[in-house]
């Protein structure tokens, strides 16, 4: 079997890999990028609905999820939501700010796939699909990695095959295979940004609300996201959750606070003062959606006019919106996640380069690393920065 060699080898075409591929072309290092699936970037084709969310403005270290919250600053820092800006600008892609710095392509997710190509064929790097890797070895020098189309020998090895989300799309864990291979330490990996499911008792008296769309702050502990709620049939979703989700663990429980911008019972007195003779479901429509009301209602068991009630009986009443308790079972796991959290420990890698301390040529970025980003363009550019400093120095 024939056995080509180049300078960088990079394993898995997604966005950090084809991000390590542009840089370290333009290094004018020979690179192969290669990947088991027919398409390259097919996580970016699918991301933010089909428009991408590529970055996010506000992408800063307090935005990430590691066991080394340090370790992110480096590469951050040197490949920051404005380069990357730059670069779209470049390809004259059009984007808007959709909402809390979140950067959306105007049109389609593949434009920013074309560019991320146009961008690897300017440094003729060569893509190859539909290759599967068996065997990685190293002899001190350099990486011998055969594939189902051949042996390619690399004097740098980047691992960028992702993480263990959605496998239906070709998630592997791969990356954690080859890390164990040579030593590498791992921090234990489970899915994030995912919805919270719920006890079958639970669901069941949930069930009316599924659909139902609420603003709430969701609080795990000290930590808390305001965005959106909603209400499915197998527990809860939503951008609140999702963010939440990271933060949960089995055997905890969540907060929520639902219309958080508004004071509940502050509005039920004023309610009852103008309007004493309706009822507390009638008063809490005008600020719910129905559904949620009528459930509300239900399951503090409080009937009546608003007049009768005594300020405790309100505040019950209030804090079965603003201060409700839940405890999920569990998680829709990797099907549904849209991230991996844990992965490739970053105390065994250098924070500027992204190198294996202990494996020289042996480089982890994007998301099989044990670096995880917040919902909102910040694991993309996370992928970006990890790919470009790695890019640097393979
Ligand atoms: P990524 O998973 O992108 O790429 C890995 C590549 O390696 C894949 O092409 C895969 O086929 C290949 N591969 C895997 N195993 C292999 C093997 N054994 N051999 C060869 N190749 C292999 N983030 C964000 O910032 N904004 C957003 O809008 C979204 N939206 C979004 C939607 C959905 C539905 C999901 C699932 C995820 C998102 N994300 C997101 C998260 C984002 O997609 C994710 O963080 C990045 O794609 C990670 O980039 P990587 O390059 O590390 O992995």
């Amino acid at each position: 079997m024939m056995t080509e060699k180049c300078d960088v080898l990079i394993l898995g075409a997604g966005a950090a890999g084809m991000m390590c591929t542009i840089r370290a072309g333009k290094r004018d290092r020979s690179v192969i990028i290669l990947d088991h699936a027919r398409a390259p970037g097919e996580k970016i084709r699918i991301s933010g609905g089909g428009r991408c969310n590529f970055t996010n403005i506000h992408a800063g270290p307090k935005n990430y999820l590691s066991a080394n919250p340090h370790f992110v600053k480096s590469a951050l820092a040197r490949y920051t939501p404005r380069d990357f800006i730059a670069l779209v600008e470049k390809h004259r892609i059009a984007w808007h700010e959709k909402t809390l710095g979140q950067l959306f392509c105007d049109d389609s997710a593949k434009d920013i796939i074309r560019m991320l190509l146009a961008e690897m064929q300017a440094v003729n790097a060569k893509l190859r699909l539909e290759t599967s890797v068996s065997t990685v070895t190293h002899d001190g020098d350099r990486f011998r990695v055969t594939t189902s189309g051949g042996v390619i020998e690399a004097k740098s090895l980047v691992v960028a095959t992702g993480g263990k989300s959605i496998p239906k799309m070709g998630a592997t864990g791969f990356a954690y295979q080859i890390a164990e291979q040579f030593g590498l330490k791992l921090i234990e990996t489970r899915p994030g940004l995912v919805p919270l499911t719920l006890d079958p008792a639970s669901l069941e008296k949930l069930s009316p609300l599924a659909g139902v769309a609420v603003p709430a702050e969701i609080f795990h502990g000290k930590t808390s996201f305001e965005e959106a709620l909603l209400f499915t049939h197998r527990g809860l979703s939503g951008p609140s959750i999702l963010q939440i989700s990271s933060y949960w663990r089995e055997g905890d429980t969540i907060r929520l606070k639902l219309e958080p911008a508004r004071d509940i019972l502050a509005l039920l007195k004023q309610a009852k003062q103008t309007n004493g003779r309706q009822s507390a479901q009638t008063a809490l429509s005008e600020i719910l959606p129905k559904r949620l009301a009528q459930h509300v209602v239900e399951q503090t068991g409080i009937t009546g006019n608003l007049a009768d009630m005594s300020d405790k009986v309100l505040a019950k009443l209030a804090a079965q919106v603003q201060d409700w308790q839940i405890k999920p079972a569990g998680s829709e796991g990797y099907r549904t996640a849209e991230v991996t959290l844990g992965g490739v420990d970053t105390m065994a890698l250098d924070s500027r380069s992204m190198a294996a301390k202990s494996v020289p040529g042996l480089y982890f970025i994007g998301e099989c690393v044990d670096v995880t980003g917040w919902l909102g363009g910040y694991n993309f550019q996370w992928a970006w920065a990890s790919g470009q400093a790695a890019g640097e120095f393979a």
